[in-house]
């Protein structure tokens, strides 16, 4: 039983998928902990009403990024944690945490990346430039952290349809209705240790039986 725990910044919509997937036994895994990188968010209440330790690490208490990345690596290391999942997590992974989970750090992002990922492509804004580029497929992806912003290489990808009249929001749930099953997909195979990482092409190892 893989331990993982569980980066988050807001509603917490993934981090509930994920703690649903393991109560239904489809993710053989432990969430071990949920770190948030802002207070009073509901997905610490999410966290506490499944019983997960629950702990905020807020960057403006850090007088820099390396003692934040440091904080942020050994916060994660305490929780005994295998790997580690970003879900809806709006904060930076430094390199000191990188090192210690490398090819271990799991991000969904609400778009078909390489498009519309990197800098300033979070939450709404990812929606608002997906319908002003007037594309007629976009989706969610599943990828490892690299030291780049959204760069890492593609463990899972699944689409959606861009429907005229879309707004930035409906198009948003949309996608989300994706991330929900994309995501507890790809923890479950983390969590079995079947996703091989080589260059960029990420695997997936047969059943051990
Ligand atoms: C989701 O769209 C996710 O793709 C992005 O953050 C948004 C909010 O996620 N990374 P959640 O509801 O906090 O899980």
């Amino acid at each position: 039983m893989r331990k993982f725990c569980v980066l988050v910044s807001g509603g917490g919509t993934n981090l509930q998928s994920l703690i649903d997937s393991v109560q239904r036994g489809e993710i053989q895994g432990q969430i071990c902990g949920v770190i948030s990188s802002r207070p009073g968010v509901y997905a610490l209440e999410r966290a506490e009403k499944a019983g997960i330790p629950t702990q905020v690490i807020r960057r403006k208490e850090y007088a820099d990024a390396q003692a934040y990345d440091l904080a942020m690596r050994d916060a994660i290391k305490a929780t005994g944690a295998e790997f580690v999942v970003l879900a809806g997590f709006l904060s930076i992974i430094g390199p000191q945490t990188l090192r210690a989970y490398p090819n271990a750090i799991i991000n969904i992002h609400p778009a078909l990346l390489p498009s519309f990922g990197g800098k300033g492509y979070y939450g709404l804004h990812v929606h608002e430039a997906v319908l002003n580029a007037g594309v007629k497929i976009t989706g969610a992806t599943v990828h490892f952290v690299d030291e780049g912003t959204d760069t890492g290489p593609i463990i899972a990808q699944g689409a959606a349809e861009v429907k005229p009249g879309d707004t930035p929001e409906v198009l948003q749930a949309r996608v989300m209705e994706i991330e929900h099953r994309l995501l507890p997909q790809a923890v479950g195979l983390m969590a079995q240790d079947r996703l091989q990482v080589d260059g960029r092409q990420v695997y997936i190892k047969e059943e051990q039986i």
